[in-house]
């Protein structure tokens, strides 16, 4: 097995395989460009793990749980006249979330502050986790929203939104938009204050991929002690539970964990 991996090019490879650049045949651009990866690779093995076990459970639980209970109108994206649900990476997804949209409302929004009223637009909406009506409305919203990212170049599009939510435009229009509260779609910025309903959890408020793993982690562990808890106990009643995050997210925009090379800047939200 050790001579066949030896030459074994592959950046995939054998994982037990420790990479070692100096013994690579002299550089030419191609081969530039597999020791670079071999050098992420070795330098990010756990993220990258963590990171694609995290996008395959969401599809997973996603797939699962979108099948019949939902089938009244909180349908799959991407289906003509469906009504798509919209999740960024970085969320875990613990419950259901789709118990928690409203059929009356047109935009629903996760938000990284709320303040207590779903209907206010003065929250600080989070566009990583949306759920929304496919109808005349929301397609005259979305173009708009689109539009706005030509009179505010390069702008984020969760900040282009805080711009124009309230532009006459929208109010017009009678769009019903509809905030929900971070008990049940939280995130680092604010942590979910019940584990006992809990739907999803967000790694926002944090800047630096590891910063962003390293937290998420955490989370995790968090909510296995819950779960074990709960198991141990005939009700739930009167269990909480806590979040022990956000620690190396907080603060994070003053001091970005200096990635070791040229990886791991995460994304604001
Ligand atoms: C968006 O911009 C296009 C091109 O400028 C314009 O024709 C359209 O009316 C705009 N739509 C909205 C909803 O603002
Ligand atoms: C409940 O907790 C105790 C100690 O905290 C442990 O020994 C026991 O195995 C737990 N029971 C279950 C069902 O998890």
């Amino acid at each position: 097995m050790e001579p066949e991996s030896r030459n074994n090019k592959d950046v995939v490879g054998d994982p037990n395989e420790k990479i070692q650049p100096s013994s690579l045949s002299p550089p030419s651009p191609h081969e530039f460009n597999l020791d670079h990866y071999q050098q992420m690779l070795k330098q990010t093995p756990k993220m990258v793990i963590i990171f694609a076990a995290i996008a395959l459970s969401c599809l997973v639980i996603y797939h699962s749980s979108i099948t019949l209970p939902f089938s009244g109108g909180y349908m799959r994206p991407q289906t003509a006249g469906s009504h798509p649900a919209n999740s960024d990476a970085d969320i875990m997804w613990f419950r259901d979330p789709f118990s928690q949209f409203d059929k009356d409302d047109d935009i629903q929004f996760s938000c990284d502050f709320f303040n207590g009223n779903p209907f206010d637009l003065r929250n600080l909406p989070n566009t990583g986790f949306s759920y929304v009506k496919s109808n005349e409305k929301t397609i005259q919203f979305y173009k708009f929203w689109y539009n706005s990212s030509m009179t505010y170049p390069g702008i984020h599009d969760q900040d282009a939104f805080n711009r124009i939510k309230s532009d006459p435009f929208i109010c017009n229009l009678g769009l019903r938009i509809r905030f929900i509260d971070t008990t049940y779609f939280g995130g680092f910025c604010q942590p979910s204050r019940d584990l006992n309903k809990v739907c999803t959890m967000h790694a926002n408020c944090c800047v630096g991929l590891e910063n962003k793993v390293h937290d998420i982690g955490i989370m995790l562990d968090d909510w296995r002690k819950y779960i074990k808890s709960v198991a141990n106990q005939t009700t739930t009643e009167g269990y909480r539970g806590s979040w022990t995050i956000p620690q190396l997210c907080r603060g994070s925009f003053d001091h970005p964990r200096p990635p070791k090379k040229n990886v791991g800047q995460g994304k604001k939200s």
